[in-house]
């Protein structure tokens, strides 16, 4: 078959990098059923979005986005809406969304060929249904990213946070076999990339009846060729000292862990259903920096959740100042349909000019902090990795250090993938800019 007659399909992704994996798995899905990936809509014959529900700004925009995207439609053009919002709202989507004819969930791909050639021919469809079984092994996927690999370990949670839709959405905690991930990435070093990026909800809780997450740590950290391992995101609760030692243990992983507190009150934690109190996260935090020396740490924080009290933000903001975050995610509550923290009384809602000024508030709080201690690393020396163009046409790369500091070098695309070691000679507060001092050795590829 000639390649330009095979049907093309287009996906837009939103949320967090665990849906930019399933983006990467459906397309390789597709690719292998015959269709050439585009990254226009503009005459796409399938134009998928997979969706995040995380807050209702997420779910707006993507509400706007198939609006918008019904101008690039032709008479043929199949649209899917794949993901967190398609499993939320299953049905209402098809009613409210004429020129959609595909809604699939998170663990509905496998089916994606044949829906979408069922909606070629003009049916509508909806698959929705939990399968704790699925991890999508067969498919081989096609990576968007040319340097880091993200490989799912873990899909679904088992935790039941107060304000979290993410339970109702992905369903139930499981985790991938570990020879199953070790495959995966013995694979990705052979396609060239050194570093790879764990993905789960609470992925430090990997239990795959026989592995825990620091046996999974330890094996992929042994996979000759992978340089640098990442995971995200963990819960504080997960970390059990066997975790910690294969962290501090394996050269690859990295001296950054992404640790969202959500709140500095122990009130707010409770109510939230973090399992955690202040306390407890404290002293989390203290048990990772004691066992891996220069360890950075970045947090998620949720402002405004029902029945929050101005003592209750000021322990969130002195946690964020105590602690030396260096940068936070921080977010306005944004009330769920379904999730527990819905039904708590209305007397307690936060209101909006209020969760508004607490953010700016904590965001000042992070952002002053951070360029306080940029500031101070100026002239230091560090192994970064480049992980992509920063700006076309102006020679720039981005690279990033073991604990995930930006650093923008003067460079071009064939340096793509390597590792260097740069000078860090600039800040604007968060990121830096870097002078190269020497290219690093590449180290001999596996296989
Ligand atoms: N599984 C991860 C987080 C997934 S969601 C974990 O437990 O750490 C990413 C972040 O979105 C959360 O850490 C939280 O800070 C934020 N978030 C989740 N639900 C929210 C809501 N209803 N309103 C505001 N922020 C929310
Ligand atoms: Fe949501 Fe909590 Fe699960 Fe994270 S741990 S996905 S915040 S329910
Ligand atoms: Fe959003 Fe679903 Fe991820 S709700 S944050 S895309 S798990």
């Amino acid at each position: 078959m000639d390649s330009s007659s095979r049907p093309t399909v287009y996906i837009e992704t939103y949320g967090c990098q665990m849906n930019v994996s399933d983006s990467e798995l459906m397309l390789g899905k597709l690719a292998a059923s015959g269709y050439d990936a585009v990254d226009r809509p503009d005459g796409a014959d399938v134009i998928l979005v997979n969706t995040c529900a995380i807050r209702d700004h997420a779910e707006q925009r993507v509400i706007g986005r198939l609006g918008e995207l019904r101008r690039f439609m032709g008479p043929h053009t199949v649209v899917g809406v794949t993901g967190c919002m398609a499993q939320r709202l299953g049905p209402q989507l098809l009613d409210k969304a004429k020129h959609v004819s595909l809604v699939i969930g998170p663990d509905g791909y496998r089916a994606l060929p044949t829906l979408v050639e069922g909606a070629r021919r003009g049916e509508r469809a909806i698959a929705t249904t939990f399968d704790l079984e699925e991890h999508y092994e067969d498919f081989a996927p096609r990576r968007f990213d040319r340097v880091k690999a993200w490989i799912p370990v873990q899909r679904g949670c088992d935790y039941k946070c107060t304000y979290c839709i993410v339970p109702t959405t992905r369903g139930p905690e499981r985790s991938r076999r570990l020879a199953e991930v070790v495959r995966e990435a013995h694979e990705v070093v052979a396609d060239g990339m050194s570093e790879i990026v764990l993905l789960g909800q609470t992925v430090n809780s990997y239990d795959d009846g026989t592995h825990d997450f620091a046996d999974l740590l330890r094996a992929v950290g042994a996979v000759p060729g992978v340089r640098r391992v990442r995971f995200t995101s963990p819960h504080p609760n997960d970390f059990s000292d066997r975790v910690v030692a294969a962290m501090a243990e394996v050269p690859s992983v990295c001296e950054h862990v992404h640790l969202p507190m959500q709140s500095g009150s122990t009130r707010i934690l409770k109510r939230m259903l973090r399992r955690y109190t202040r306390e407890g996260y404290f002293d989390c935090v203290a048990r990772l920096r004691a066992a891996i020396p220069g360890l950075a740490l970045t947090t998620d924080v949720i402002v405004g959740f029902p029945g929050e009290t101005d003592e209750d933000f000021e322990e969130t903001l002195s946690a964020v100042r105590e602690l030396a975050f260096e940068d936070a995610f921080t977010f306005k509550f944004s009330p769920r349909d379904g999730t527990p923290a819905t039904r708590m009384p209305a007397s307690e809602t936060v209101a909006d000019e209020v969760a508004s000024e607490r953010l700016a508030r904590l965001i000042d709080t992070v952002r002053t902090a951070s360029r306080a201690r940029n500031l101070r690393l100026l002239g230091s020396r560090h192994e970064v990795l480049v992980e992509k163009v920063a700006r076309r046409g102006q020679e720039l790369l981005q690279t990033r250090t073991r604990d995930f500091k930006t650093v923008l070098v003067p460079g071009d695309e064939s340096m793509l993938g390597r590792y260097l070691t740069v000078e860090l000679t600039g800040t604007t507060g968060s990121t830096f800019t870097g002078a190269v001092v020497r290219e690093r050795q590449p180290l001999p590829m596996a296989g």
